[in-house]
């Protein structure tokens, strides 16, 4: 197959994207696909090259290191030279249109949000994933944890404050309180507060990246994280931090969190409702193929933490080593994923199939 594995774009996460496409490319060359990797705002220089003739450049082979700075939007854009900044890069949506399928290997921000999955769906391309309505709830925190308090499904109490919002922040319920951009990632602008004062300097913090910032109750209790694909839930993964929390550090570096899968001395209970409540999440937010609920386990049993659309594929992330862990190794794991997605199409039930099939009365 002529695979894009799209990655990088212009979100704070875009140099763990790149590490998450690096690997997914590679891995895919190594199952004998046609597999290219295309950065989606920088683009592609064709050099004369048709199209179809980019599957057989072998340009990427290695993992990256993933750097920790947190990019802007304008650092981002500096890096194109022509000063243009739209989000579709040089050829981007014409090599696009030349695949099979794209893998996409996107984080946050516009790549996780649905806008390129509406771009890609209203230019007839197929990708990895879900689409665009699911994407957009999932990665507005505020949004999705309704949808899930509606379905029963238990989540941290919260509240939304917007920018220029005028006076202090004042939340319904105790410190410590936990600070999040509503539509971030990678705990990129996440903060845990633990009285008015560090509340105040957090939201601010949170403005530099988001117009809305979630202040969430702090649940206390283990953490946890687990990979659904093609509607199976594998086995969880523990997260153990060393100390503090588990912030970008934590996430994206070795040597400061434990990942224990599947995990220990966890009653066979909690693990399997889980289970349930990570298919049920996916199932009322709409998500499709695949995705991540992370959760925390205490004695009132299991909340969602939050639910992640295009969960990351580096050599760290989670859902990787849950699918290594229950035997699934990672150059499996990624055909898995685009041979169910693959299938949902042919089965006329991803959200463009759907959309088709009702204008077509
Ligand atoms: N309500 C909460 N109570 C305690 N810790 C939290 C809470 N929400 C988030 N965290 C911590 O912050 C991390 C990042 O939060 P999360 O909602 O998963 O955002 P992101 O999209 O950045 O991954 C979590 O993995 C968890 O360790
Ligand atoms: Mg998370």
């Amino acid at each position: 197959m002529k695979i894009v594995v799209l990655a990088g774009g212009r979100s704070t996460e875009r140099n763990v994207s790149i590490s998450s496409g690096y690997r997914i490319t590679n891995a895919l060359r190594q199952k004998g696909q046609q597999a290219t990797f295309i950065d989606l705002f920088l683009g592609y220089d064709l050099e004369g090259k048709t199209v179809d003739q980019v599957f057989d450049d072998a340009n990427t082979s290695k993992d990256l290191k993933i750097s920790d700075a947190i990019l802007t939007d304008a650092d981002i854009n500096k890096l194109r030279t022509d000063g243009s900044t739209q989000l579709f890069g040089p050829n981007v949506l014409a090599i696009c249109k030349a695949a099979d399928i794209v893998f996409l290997a996107l984080h946050g921000g516009d790549g996780e949000n649905g806008k390129v999955q509406a771009t890609l769906d209203l230019n007839n391309v197929k990708y990895t994933g879900s689409g665009p309505l699911a994407s957009g709830m999932t990665m507005n925190k505020v949004f999705s944890k309704e949808i899930m308090l509606y379905h029963g499904i238990q989540t941290a109490a919260f509240k939304e404050f917007k920018r220029n919002q005028p006076g202090e922040h004042k939340v319904p319920f105790d410190f410590p309180v936990v600070v999040k951009p509503t539509s971030g990632g990678s705990s990129v602008g996440t903060h845990i507060a633990h009285n008015q004062e560090e509340l105040e300097s957090g939201i601010a913090d949170v403005f530099r990246f988001d117009n809305s910032a979630i202040v969430e109750e702090f649940t206390p209790g283990r953490e946890f994280s687990l990979g659904v694909v093609n509607g199976r839930a594998f086995s969880a993964i523990e997260i153990k931090v060393h100390s503090g929390w588990y912030d970008f550090k934590h996430k994206f570096q070795a040597g400061y969190t434990d990942f224990i899968t599947p995990p220990k001395d966890l009653d066979e209970d909690v693990h399997q409702a889980m289970k349930d409540v990570s298919l049920q999440t996916m199932d009322v937010l709409g998500l499709q193929n695949y995705g991540r609920i992370d959760f925390f386990a205490n004695d009132k049993g299991v909340w969602v933490i939050e639910a992640n659309n295009l969960p990351g594929m580096t050599p760290l992330s989670l859902l990787p080593q849950e699918a290594e862990a229950d035997g699934v190794e990672y150059g499996d794991l990624v055909m898995d994923i685009i041979n169910g997605k693959l299938k949902l199409y042919a089965d006329g039930m991803t959200e463009a199939g759907i959309m088709t099939a009702a204008s077509a009365d």
